[in-house]
């Protein structure tokens, strides 16, 4: 399975029965590691968290910190690029070449460096 395909089938997981927006990401790790989440909502609105910081939480966790790639699908006309916060969270582990990121929907998958969507990161 592709990086994207793999996000494509996580974002069936989503538990997202506020927003009916399901996005799937899927990073990978120097190490070719490839972990996945997808965006968790709640009652309480703020508590929700994004796909793309679902799939990093889980790769630091198994020990990962440096990512190379990560696909965020969602099935709808236009693709999701991530939000500010998320884009923080990839930057945070971005790898010495950069993070490539692939945004897809059923119509196109469209990629852009972590760099251009985060210029003059923290
Ligand atoms: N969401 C993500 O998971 N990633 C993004 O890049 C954009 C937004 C989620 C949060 C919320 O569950 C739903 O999409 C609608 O904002």
């Amino acid at each position: 399975m592709t990086l994207m395909e793999q996000a494509r089938a996580v974002a069936k997981k989503s538990h997202s029965p506020y927003s009916h927006y399901a996005v799937g990401a899927a990073v990978r790790w120097e190490d070719e590691t490839v972990t996945v989440g997808t965006n968790v909502e709640n009652a309480s609105y703020g508590l929700t968290q994004c796909a793309e910081r679902s799939a990093v939480t889980a790769g630091v966790s198994a020990g990962l910190r440096k990512i190379i790639k990560v696909a965020i699908w969602v099935d709808d006309e236009k693709p999701a690029t991530p939000c500010g916060a998320c884009r923080q969270v990839l930057h945070e582990f971005s790898s010495e070449q950069g993070v490539l990121v692939q945004v897809g929907n059923p119509q196109d998958v469209i990629e852009y460096s972590l760099a251009d969507l985060l210029p003059k990161a923290f």
